[in-house]
């Protein structure tokens, strides 16, 4: 037997751009408006890209801009190739890929294959009879053979991801909503489709993609019977189902391996061996993965800490030596996050926003940030059913309802958890609809606009936003916080978490304070020789204590 370690100790890391990139993810419908529709668009993006700029962020993330009768905002797509006239035009389109490109800023599109719209073309045809020749580029069951055995849906209102269809006298797959079928991956003539589509995007010039619930494309098509009703049973029963390393890998041999793209799927299997199957270099699959573990933790009640550097530190151990991570905390499908983890009090709603800013962009991996947490956005407080958007919130709504559920109940969980809250409209200024529309935004906007604000934080050397810029100033700088190795302090803190990062001789601590009480690292760093980085206080102290929400970055 070999006594040689089996990992090489300064084994050169690859380095990358999509490693070092710092991702804004921009949610079209709520950025800005330019024609006064009350809906964002594609100039309205435009008309800001300074401002994006100005972010330090070197990639943006789109949301689906895609042609879309947009039950699901988007995320269920009639013509890839087109965009959704709300948002512009394909000259619009490319105006923006070139202005990105200009700033230096890559663009990644989001890629929604598991499902189309019923309104695709491809769906119009596939229902209209049974030997139609897109007929099986969705999953049919014929009703002559019964109800099909039981699959459930993420946003149907009676839960049953089976639609029945006359035309045909047949049922229909969607793990959506009824106007989102889930598309047949088994059939090669869609899988060419969706190459080719993405190739039409990565001709124009595009620097990546993120694929939509892609773990649910492959499944077992011969539909044993479902074992449990629970949503959580759902996920296990049918994500990474037994072709998806085969699409993957087809779809990187088809695509990513001939452009300079990046590629993360959403979700990353149910274990690290998933998330490394997905991810792993040699694998030729994807580039990152993107876990949700994190953002599954804060519940209305509160949560601990512990859990969360558990989960975050573990992660990191799991991809220490292989694979890469994205690090996020809030995306369109969450709350803002200064409301789930942190505290959005007057008193302390900044400089939480600060501090899990400070999180986001020292963790290894690639961090994504989402619109207007750079502002500190937080949840808009809704009370009543009909100030929500969301297809999600709605049919959850009406299948509480019909079912005599606990509605007071439910609207305090949409208050807290509604993807709603992270959609309203960004806050430009702190005029009329805080800059963002001349006419009725789609969404209420977050009636504390009038202090958070672009405008206003712009000019304010203390706030949110010019924290932020100096954030990304510092890990685009710094490779220590990019490829530096992770190490967590004082694991049994229940308020506090600190970290270190190391990386070629330097050593940097990272201190976050997540209660609004005194605390302070307990750990053997020798406190006398660190030197300060940066701080969400005035006057930042190096000995380990902090301040609420405060956070402190200091190096030896
Ligand atoms: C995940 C997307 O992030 C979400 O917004 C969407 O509703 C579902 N996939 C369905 O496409």
């Amino acid at each position: 037997m070999s006594c040689e370690p089996t990992q090489k100790k300064d084994q050169p890391v690859n380095t990358t751009w999509w490693k070092e990139a710092i991702v804004y993810q921009i949610y079209p419908r709520s950025f800005k408006d330019s024609d006064g529709d009350g809906v964002g668009d594609l100039k309205g993006i435009i008309s800001k890209m300074d401002y994006i700029k100005s972010l330090g962020i070197t990639a943006v993330w789109l949301n689906p801009i895609y042609e879309s009768p947009n039950d699901d905002n988007g995320y269920d797509v009639s013509d890839y190739r087109a965009i959704l006239k709300e948002f512009g035009t394909m000259e619009d389109f490319d105006a923006m890929l070139k202005g990105f490109h200009e700033r230096g800023i890559k663009v990644v599109m989001d890629v929604v294959v598991n499902h189309s719209s019923d309104e695709h073309e491809w769906f119009k045809q596939s229902r209209s009879s049974r030997d139609n020749k897109y007929r099986d580029y969705y999953h049919w069951w014929p009703a002559e053979k019964g109800k099909p055995p039981y699959r459930h849906s993420l946003f149907d209102v009676n839960g049953d991801a089976w639609m029945y269809d006359s035309t045909t006298n047949a049922y229909y797959l969607h793990y959506f909503s009824r106007k989102q079928p889930d598309l047949n991956w088994e059939n090669p003539a869609v899988r060419q489709e969706v190459y080719d589509i993405m190739k039409f995007w990565a001709d124009k010039g595009v620097d990546g993609f993120r694929l939509d619930a892609f773990q649910f494309a492959s499944k077992d098509i011969t539909y044993p019977e479902y074992p449990g009703l629970s949503p959580t049973n759902f996920i296990e029963f049918y994500a990474m189902g037994p072709y998806l390393h085969d699409y993957l890998k087809e779809m990187n041999q088809a695509v990513f391996s001939k452009y300079d793209v990046m590629s993360v799927a959403e979700g990353a299997g149910k274990t690290y061996q998933d998330a490394h199957d997905l991810v792993d270099a040699d694998r030729n699959e994807l580039n990152m993965a993107y876990a949700f573990d994190g953002v599954d933790i804060p519940k209305p009640e509160g949560y601990s800490l512990l859990k969360f550097k558990e989960v975050f530190s573990e992660w990191d151990s799991a991809f220490a030596e292989k694979g890469w991570l994205s690090i996020f905390l809030a995306n369109h499908d969450q709350a803002r996050m200064v409301s789930r983890y942190a505290n959005d009090s007057a008193e302390y709603r900044a400089y939480s926003a600060k501090m899990l800013s400070t999180f986001i962009l020292t963790m290894r991996g690639t961090p994504y940030v989402y619109y207007g947490d750079e502002l500190g956005m937080s949840n808009p407080g809704f009370t009543d059913i009909s100030q929500y958007k969301d297809i999600a919130a709605l049919n959850e709504y009406q299948r509480i309802k019909n079912t005599g559920g606990d509605l007071d109940n439910f609207m305090k969980a949409l208050q807290f958890g509604s993807r709603d809250n992270g959609r309203t409209p960004m806050q430009w200024n702190g005029e009329g609809k805080a800059g963002f529309t001349t006419g009725d935004p789609w969404i209420e906007l977050n009636p504390n606009y009038a202090e958070v604000n672009v405008e206003q934080e712009q000019n304010d050397p203390q706030s949110v936003l010019n924290y932020f810029r100096e954030l990304t100033d510092l890990r685009k700088s710094n490779p220590v916080l990019v490829y530096g190795k992770y190490t967590l302090l004082d694991p049994a803190n229940e308020t506090v978490y600190a970290y270190t990062r190391e990386w070629e001789g330097e050593l940097w601590t990272v201190m976050l304070n997540f209660s609004d009480s005194e605390g302070r690292v307990d750990s053997d760093i020798d406190w006398s020789n660190q030197n300060l980085v940066l701080g969400n206080y005035e006057s930042p102290r190096t000995d380990g204590t902090l301040r609420p929400y405060e956070a402190v970055i200091v190096k030896r």
